[in-house]
């Protein structure tokens, strides 16, 4: 599924970075580009991070 359709990233994509090492939002803005245009893919982005890497 496409979470980022302004800069066409995947939940895939999100998630095999969040598993890969931490990181913080702002890692995923900077490295992926995810919400760096329009915002509106922050919230769904937000709860593909907290399920692939849930705080215990
Ligand atoms: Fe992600 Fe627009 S949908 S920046």
């Amino acid at each position: 599924m496409i979470v980022c359709v302004c800069n066409r990233v995947s939940d895939r994509e999100i998630r095999e970075r969040v598993q890969a090492s931490p990181c913080a939002l702002r890692d995923l803005r900077r490295e992926l580009c995810v919400g760096t245009q329009c915002a509106k893919c922050l919230p769904t982005a937000l709860d593909v991070m907290r399920e692939a890497a849930p705080v215990p």
